[in-house]
């Protein structure tokens, strides 16, 4: 991988602006599933439109209910990894030419210190009712319920803060990463299938506007094939590594 690392050190180098956007890949090596992993991604052994959809959410409200609590507790129990705070690293770096956008719903990404972050598919920490929005604060049994808790303004459920399978992308979030990875000199992508759109189709947006693009991903997918770089490896090596052949002196 030296090659490759040291082209994508010399394009970071040479950039004013960068934006990144993360998958469920960065999150692995703290521990935290992905999705499209052979054996350990969530929808090797779960059905997305059963636990990911509204569709599903209205057949078993419970049965969602309790998946999320269980990944919500997954999350808690996990911490940062070197891939992370690499990223915050480079936020520091960029200063305010600089936009972290993620299709994770864990919160990793702030715990590490990354602050100018667009979180694509919403927080797994956040919560509403899923008939009139009004937000709801877990409890401590709410987490331990079979079911979903009745929203207080008016009684209908209360949901996840995620965006599901069918539902839109938060329009001023998707707006806001789709300018930044036009305009930024490169756009590093990190732990993403890119199976996923509209997200998926901002490295493209990037390419297109004849920008750099630089992938981390220890698989060769559609977006390393496409990328200017592809760091092949896992981000929590990959990443460390980029940034100290950024950090050493020319
Ligand atoms: P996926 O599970 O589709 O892809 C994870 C990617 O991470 C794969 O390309 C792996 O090769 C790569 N990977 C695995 N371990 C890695 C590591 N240690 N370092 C770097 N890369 C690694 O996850 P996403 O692309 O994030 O949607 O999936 C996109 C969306 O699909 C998710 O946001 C979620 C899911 O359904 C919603 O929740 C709406």
């Amino acid at each position: 991988m030296e090659q490759p690392l040291d082209e994508a050190a010399r394009l970071l180098r040479g950039a004013g602006s960068l934006a990144i956007l993360t998958g469920a890949g960065v999150s692995a090596e703290s521990g935290v599933p992905t999705f499209r992993d052979a054996q350990t991604g969530f929808w090797a052994r779960f059905d997305p439109e059963t636990l990911a959809s509204p569709r599903g959410f209205d057949a078993d409200p419970g049965l969602v209910w309790r998946w999320y609590m269980e990944r919500l507790r997954g999350v808690e129990r996990a911490e940062p990894n070197p891939g992370h705070r690499a990223i915050a690293r480079l936020e520091a770096r960029f200063g305010e030419e600089f936009l972290l956008i993620t299709q994770n719903v864990d919160d990793l990404h702030e715990r590490a210190g990354s602050r100018r972050v667009v979180h694509l598919h919403g927080s797994i920490a956040r919560y509403l009712c899923r008939r009139c929005g009004a937000p709801h604060v877990l409890t401590p049994t709410d987490r331990e319920a079979p079911h979903p808790p009745p929203c207080a303004a008016c009684g209908d459920l209360v949901r996840p803060g995620v965006v599901w399978f069918g539902e839109m992308l938060p329009v001023e979030a998707l707006q806001r990463a789709d300018a930044w990875v036009r305009a930024a000199d490169v756009t590093l992508v990190a732990g993403t299938s890119g199976a996923v759109y509209p997200a998926a189709d901002l490295p493209y947006a990037a390419l297109g506007a004849s920008r750099s693009v630089i992938d981390v991903n220890p698989e060769r997918g559609p977006i390393s094939a496409a990328a200017t770089v592809h760091l092949q490896g896992r981000s929590g090596e990959a990443l460390p590594q980029l940034l100290a052949r950024l950090e050493a002196p020319a």
